[in-house]
């Protein structure tokens, strides 16, 4: 059992690099390890750290925070043509495609180079170019922080959506987990390449799995900023989903807006395409900013605080709001 720090600061440990501290640290290698430190825990608030890739800190925490450190990579069955293998909530996302891609399994290639550990991709049900975590997500074990048991969860009971699941939900704050099983091609057979983007990068390129997280990598390093170089975490905001009606509405001024369609009555808008549109690329407020490549993602410049960024943030929620009418959901923690 690694020791309980007390007083921890907790910016190295947060993609944002922001300035805080926890009442006390604790790093967890193992389920038993896990319940063992909810069981002793004497602080009245605890919070969950995976890569910190998702959160914003806007203050110290008065709380035990957790990180959870379980590793490791297992197979559970395997047959013809898949392979189901189990892994450790602590794994890092990216180092988890790359062994996929060494052993020539395919179905999180495009996934590649997505910040983060494991354990956090079913929460928000992680997604790029054309895929999403629950497109090979079997099933993913948790504890019950109020009893420390252990209990599976299906694809099924997860209730995913657009960068949603039941986690972050109905039983928000109420579960840890510590493994996610996943079912990959073997030998791949089935690439995801139509978005616009990949398509373009991946012609003349044979379709292998390496090939299309090569290409996934070089989009994401030409317009995504390097967490080790420059604080973020990724896009900000969600995608706004808007009626058919309001989309109508919005295009007759914005002819350009962008949209998806969701469903008969329902668009997607790109929230990258709002925020640019008011001029918000490359703005800066001290350290807090709006990068200058992909204005969905907030950049911490040096030292700007929590409190700057999550300022920033609703300045640019109250803009899309005046003109538009949407309102602009957060996919950052904000704590
Ligand atoms: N756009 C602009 N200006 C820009 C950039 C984009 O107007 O400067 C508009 C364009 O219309 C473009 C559209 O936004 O076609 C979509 O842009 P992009 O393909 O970059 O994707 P996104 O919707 O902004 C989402 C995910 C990303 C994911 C990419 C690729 C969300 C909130 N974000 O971004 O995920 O990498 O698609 O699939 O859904 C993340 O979650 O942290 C993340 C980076």
């Amino acid at each position: 059992m690694n020791a309980l720090v007390h007083n921890y600061t907790i910016t190295p440990h947060t993609t944002f690099g922001v300035a805080a501290k926890t009442a006390g640290f604790l790093t967890v290698d193992s389920t038993a390890a896990l319940q063992e430190a909810l069981a002793l825990n004497t602080f009245s608030k605890l919070r969950i750290l995976g890569g910190g890739s998702n959160m914003l800190w806007t203050k110290d925490f008065e709380g035990l925070t957790l990180k959870i450190g379980i590793k490791g990579i297992c197979v559970e069955s395997e047959n013809a043509t898949t392979i189901t293998v189990a892994v450790g909530a602590g794994e890092n996302w990216h180092n988890f495609v790359l062994w996929t891609l060494a052993n020539n399994y395919g179905g999180v290639e495009n996934l590649a180079l997505i910040p983060g550990n494991m354990g956090a991709a079913p929460i928000q049900n992680i997604g790029a170019y054309g895929v999403e975590l629950k497109d090979s997500f079997v099933c993913c074990d948790a504890l019950e922080i109020s009893t420390g048991a252990l209990k599976r969860f299906t694809a099924k009971d997860c209730k995913f959506g657009y960068r949603e699941s039941v986690f972050k939900n109905d039983l928000k704050g109420q579960y840890i987990i510590t493994s996610v099983q996943l079912q990959l091609q073997k030998p791949p057979h089935q690439l995801n390449t139509s978005y616009g983007r990949l398509e373009e990068a991946l012609q003349g390129t044979p379709p292998t799995i390496q090939n299309v997280a090569n290409a996934v990598i070089a989009i994401r390093q030409s317009k995504l900023p390097n967490p080790n170089e420059i604080g973020n975490c990724g896009s900000f905001f969600k995608n706004p989903i808007i009626s058919k009606q309001h989309y109508n509405r919005l295009v007759e001024n914005h002819p350009k807006l962008p949209h998806y369609t969701v469903d008969d009555v329902k668009v997607k808008v790109p929230a990258a395409w709002l925020i640019d549109t008011l001029g918000f690329k490359g703005y800066r407020k001290g350290d807090a900013g709006v990068h200058h490549s992909q204005p969905l993602v907030l950049v911490n410049h040096g030292n700007a605080s929590g409190k700057e960024l999550h300022a920033l943030s609703q300045e640019i929620k109250a803009a899309v709001a005046k003109t538009f009418a949407i309102h602009l959901e957060e996919e950052v923690n904000i704590y």
